[in-house]
């Protein structure tokens, strides 16, 4: 019955989920995000997602692919085959390949910009610089689209080539010296921002939990962000864990996941904040924070081209290890269903991305400003998409839990989760009604409001 081999390390899955949800969405997204959403109120809605929707949803998420064994989409198809349900729940599928090809389009531009910025640092042309001289190398390579395009093609089809080639399950050995390295580096980061930035500043913008200084598009941004940084929502936990060890315990290895992806976004979100306070920069400058940033300091520490030279190909390992578990869902639809040969489909998903990726290009300098686009309310293109995985992530997410809450027989459930009937019964609550009230709450306030 089963088309897939089972990993044979039972850390294996961990180390690939860890892998899929550390990246770009904790060192640049949830930092920027933060920012502009004005700190406190923001990563109490984020972190609240995270424990009583996200950890549920992730259980949700690996138990339907380890019960399946098979591809996303045709994992679906299976489950829904074999428990006579609806064949609308194949949407879920559908659904998350669309977020997965969004979602890689602007992801490897902004992994481009870790490109450059890893180049800058080993050839340090950055040291000694001061933040007016680094906000204008920044504002340089936003401005050259053809610049932004060679690095967006060069990340993208290092990732189409590792998940071609089917090397993708190899590196695990790799994982299990980034990540620690990549959280080393963050301390050593937050330790200077600490001695020579504002960290009080930064610990009162972070941790002053103020509800009412959230507006409506921030409260959709702050769920969607929960999901995002978990992965969730589209597949990629799903087809990793297709290949899971079916001995593991699932509550154990979400919750683990959940708390390596927190801590990592809070170190990197107190370091960078430090900086920013420190430096006298704006919080709320958007998508370039983290690079405008941590250059600066890399640029005044001793040893920075080197310390930063490292931290950037870390980042970029980061980004590879979570841009893989987007085209690898995707890609094994592909196979599965239209008997495409591996590296046809890989081509096929990281072709049609690349090009979506030139509207996010574009959003930085020709469309700027979005006066082209009165249809997306004033939103550049990247903005547009952004929203639209903001909407799509936790509409999958919903899909998920509510498939896993009711269309799941209970053994089946307890067969997957291997834990005591309490924490059964907890996770299915949580699943059947307070993930679906949480996601549709968010729905109904915020997505009126942004369409105008
Ligand atoms: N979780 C990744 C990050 O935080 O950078 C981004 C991501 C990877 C989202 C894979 C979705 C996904 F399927
Ligand atoms: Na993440």
């Amino acid at each position: 019955m089963s088309t897939h081999n089972v990993w044979t390390h039972k850390g294996t899955f961990l180390l690939a989920a860890v892998g899929s949800a550390v990246g770009l969405g904790n060192l640049w997204r949830f930092p920027y995000l933060t920012g502009e959403n004005g700190g406190g109120a923001f990563i109490l809605i984020y972190a609240l997602t995270i424990f009583a929707v996200g950890i549920p949803i992730l259980i949700a998420e690996t138990m339907l692919g380890r019960a399946s064994r098979r591809s996303p989409i045709m994992g679906m198809r299976f489950l829904t085959r074999c428990h006579n349900t609806s064949r609308a729940w194949e949407s879920i599928g559908w659904l998350g390949a669309a977020s997965a090809f969004m979602i890689l389009s602007f992801y490897s531009v902004i992994a481009g910009w870790a490109i450059h910025y890893t180049w800058q640092m080993l050839t340090g042309s950055l040291v000694g610089a001061d933040a007016e001289m680094i906000g204008e190398g920044f504002d340089a390579l936003l401005a050259a689209p053809g610049l932004l395009t060679f690095y967006h093609t060069l990340f993208i089809v290092a990732s189409g080539l590792i998940v071609g080639m089917g090397v993708h399950k190899g590196i695990e050995s790799g994982l299990r010296i980034i990540m620690p390295a990549l959280f080393a580096i963050l301390l050593v980061v937050l330790v200077y921002g600490i001695a020579n930035g504002d960290f009080a500043a930064a610990a009162s913008f972070l941790f002053t939990f103020n509800i009412a200084d959230l507006s409506l598009e921030g409260w959709l941004a702050a769920m969607g962000q929960s999901f995002f940084t978990l992965s969730l929502g589209m597949g990629a936990i799903m087809a990793y864990g297709a290949y899971m060890n079916s001995e593991v315990s699932l509550t154990r290895t979400a919750i683990a996941i959940a708390i390596v992806d927190t801590s990592v976004a809070m170190v990197a979100g107190l370091a960078i904040f430090s900086l920013v306070f420190g430096a006298g920069l704006s919080p709320g400058q958007g998508p370039g924070l983290m690079f405008v940033t941590l250059p600066l300091a890399f640029a005044e520490m001793p040893f920075g081209a080197l310390v930063g030279g490292v931290f950037f190909i870390l980042v970029l390992g980061a980004a590879i290890s979570s841009s893989i578990s987007l085209i690898e869902p995707v890609a094994a639809y592909l196979v599965e269903r239209f008997d495409m040969t591996r590296p046809q489909a890989v081509a096929l998903m990281v072709v049609a991305s690349w090009a979506l990726g030139l509207l996010t290009v574009a959003s930085f300098n020709i469309w700027a400003e979005g006066t082209l686009f009165h249809a997306l309310a004033g939103r550049s293109p990247f903005e547009f998409i952004e929203l639209l995985t903001n909407i799509f992530m936790p509409l999958g997410g919903l899909l998920i839990a509510l498939f896993a809450g009711w269309a799941l027989t209970h053994s089946e459930v307890m067969k997957e989760m291997r834990t005591s009937e309490t924490w059964f019964m907890i996770w299915r609550f949580l699943v059947r009604f307070v993930a679906p009230a949480a996601v549709s709450f968010v729905f109904l306030r915020t997505i009126p409001q942004v369409e105008g």
